[in-house]
Order: C-alpha cells, then sequence, then structure tokens
C-alpha cells in the first residue's frame, strides 16, 4: 500500500490551473520532496492532500485509503501555517486541543515528550501569543507529530530556523523516518534536500518537470563528467602536447601547475587519461569527479 497516490490532481483559481493535473506515488517509508520557486503549487497540492483546500479536478489516496476520509486524518500528521496557532493557549494545551480536534487523544506526557523533540521543552507552558517566529515554527512540527501519525506533511519545516534548529529538526525527521513514518514535504534549502530525502520531484508552474531519487536526477546529467586530476611534475616538453591531447578527450581543459581540470562525457575516459599520464612518466595522484549537485539541476530545470 502506497502512503500518497495521486490521479490527475489538479487545482484552478479563477481559471487558472496552479496545478496542473498530478499524477505522484510515494511509497512508505519515504522522505519525498517537492523543490520549486515560489509559486510553483507545492502548498496548494499539500493542502489539497490534508483536506486544506479542495481540489477542482483529480483523486489522491493517503495510505490506501480515497481522500478526503475522516478516518484516515488521524493517521497524518500536518504542520499548520503558524499563523493558525491559538494565540490563547499554552504549548502544551495547543497540542492537546488540537490533537483532541484530530480525534486522537494525547496525555500531557506525550506533549512534553514531543516538544522536547523540536528544542520546546522550556517554553512548554509560556502562550503560543508570546512565541518568536522559529518558535512558533517548532511547535508546528510538534503538533504533527505528537499523535504519532504513518504519513507526517511537512510544508517548508526548517526555514526561519536557526542553523542549530535546523540540524536538530533533520534529526528528527531522519529518526521519523527510521520508525517507519512516510514524510512529504517542501523545501527552498538544496542542501537540505541533498541529504534528507529519499526522492525529490522538481515542480515548476504546478507541474512536476523532474522527479527522482538524488542519484537518478544526478544520472539525467552524468553525460558530463568534470574531473580534476592531481599529479606529478609535468616536464616543459610535454605539457603542449598533452594539453593538445587532452583537448581531443573532453572540453574545458584547465591545465595547473599540479591538477588537471578537464569536463567529458564518459566515464572510460578517464582511464585513458591516466593511461596516458604514465606513458609521459607522470603519475596520477588523485582523482576527484564533481558530480553534479541538486543546486545544478534545480537551475537548469528552472531556465
Ligand atoms: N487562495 C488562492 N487564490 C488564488 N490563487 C492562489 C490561492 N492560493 C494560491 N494561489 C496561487 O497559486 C499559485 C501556487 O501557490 P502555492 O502557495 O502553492 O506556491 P508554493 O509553491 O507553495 O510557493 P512558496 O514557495 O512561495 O511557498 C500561486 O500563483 C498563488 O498565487
Ligand atoms: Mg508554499
Amino acid at each position: 500500500m502506497n502512503a500518497i497516490e495521486t490521479k490527475q490532481l489538479k487545482k484552478m483559481y479563477g481559471g487558472v490551473s496552479v496545478v496542473k493535473g498530478i499524477d505522484l506515488t510515494v511509497e512508505r517509508g519515504e522522505i519525498f520532496c517537492f523543490l520549486g520557486r515560489n509559486g510553483a503549487g507545492k502548498s496548494t497540492f499539500i493542502n489539497m492532500l490534508t483536506g486544506i483546500i479542495q481540489p477542482s479536478f483529480g483523486t489522491y489516496s493517503l495510505l490506501g485509503v480515497k481522500g478526503p476520509n475522516h478516518q484516515v486524518k488521524k493517521k497524518i500528521g500536518v504542520m499548520p501555517d503558524y499563523s493558525s496557532l491559538y494565540a490563547s493557549l499554552t504549548a502544551v494545551g495547543h497540542l492537546k486541543y488540537l490533537s483532541s480536534l484530530s480525534g486522537k487523544k494525547v496525555e500531557k506526557e506525550q506533549c512534553m515528550e514531543v516538544l522536547k523533540k523540536v528544542g520546546l521543552e522550556l517554553h512548554a507552558n509560556k502562550k503560543v501569543a508570546k512565541f518568536s517566529f522559529g518558535m512558533k515554527k517548532k511547535l508546528g512540527i510538534a503538533q504533527a507529530i505528537v499523535h504519532e501519525p504513518d504519513l507526517i506533511f511537512f510544508d517548508e519545516p526548517t526555514s526561519g530556523l536557526d542553523a542549530e534548529s535546523v540540524i536538530h529538526i533533520h534529526q528528527l525527521i531522519n529518526d521519523l523516518q527510521k520508525r517507519g513514518k512516510t514524510i512529504f514535504m517542501t523545501s527552498h534549502n538544496l542542501d537540505e534536500v541533498e541529504k534528507l530525502c529519499t526522492r525529490v520531484a522538481i515542480m515548476k508552474e504546478g507541474q512536476i518537470v523532474k522527479i527522482g531519487t538524488m542519484d537518478e536526477l544526478r544520472g539525467y546529467y552524468s553525460s558530463q563528467i568534470t574531473v580534476k586530476l592531481k599529479h606529478s611534475r609535468i616536464e616543459k616538453r610535454n605539457k603542449m602536447t598533452l594539453h593538445q591531447w587532452l583537448e581531443s578527450v573532453g572540453t574545458d581543459v584547465v591545465m595547473e601547475d599540479y591538477y588537471v581540470t578537464i569536463t567529458v562525457n564518459e566515464e572510460k575516459k578517464i582511464s585513458e587519461m591516466i593511461r596516458a599520464f604514465n606513458q609521459y612518466k607522470i603519475d596520477v595522484l588523485r582523482v576527484e569527479v564533481e558530480e553534479p549537485s541538486l543546486e545544478d539541476i534545480f537551475l537548469d530545470e528552472q531556465l
């Protein structure tokens, strides 16, 4: 049974499709992330699945149950928009109240435990009205997980958090996955996505333009491999010939004193180069292959 399945899920506002009919399957146990510019449709997509807005077209199921479904809601965690927190309640009060609304009562101890997990243990009895932005965000994360849901939606869980808290939340998300939960999130932090997520979908103007694991996404780009070789000294008389030969093997050749950087289009060119260097009695000391980063892939897709 999949965690999420959507078929032609679409949202229109005033005749404009902001989510343009998305077919998506997220398996159980994934940390799946939507990446995309502001206004790409990420939150709209999540809000349809969590029942905050109604789809204009298409269907979805969560944990194998066709949505919207009241029963399945208990098994789902949603991080709220921080502005929809109840300002007059304390952090603990908020968690207790919200979980009772979702139909799964939680005890105070459980609330305290979760507040500790998100780093709010010292503010458990403080009123939400007095919370900073980051604190509200953490309370939102706590709210999403306090009732031990199987599927959790995090819309930009770490944006606006301090560096230490970001690391903390990443650990929390990893732990959730280790305990068998499925996480569907959005992010603008490419490093975070690269480190954390099992699969990534790049969304542009309401559509998924690329989807896959990081390795798969890199695969699309692996036809261009940038290699940096560290080598022993090259005799002056050999430099010119070697440079010419390298230009015939790849592009963007840069020769420095002890380094050669070159872009080639297949891996076997790397071993060819090492052999050639050896023929000139040059030792290859180190080979670094620069993999395309998510940033390269993302920027390229957004052009
Ligand atoms: N209630 C609404 N009425 C009309 N248009 C809306 C409404 N909500 C969202 N939109 C439009 O839908 C598009 C997608 O918005 P959405 O909030 O899903 O983007 P996003 O990818 O989450 O962006 P961000 O990265 O800024 O959070 C935007 O063009 C936005 O203006
Ligand atoms: Mg958004």
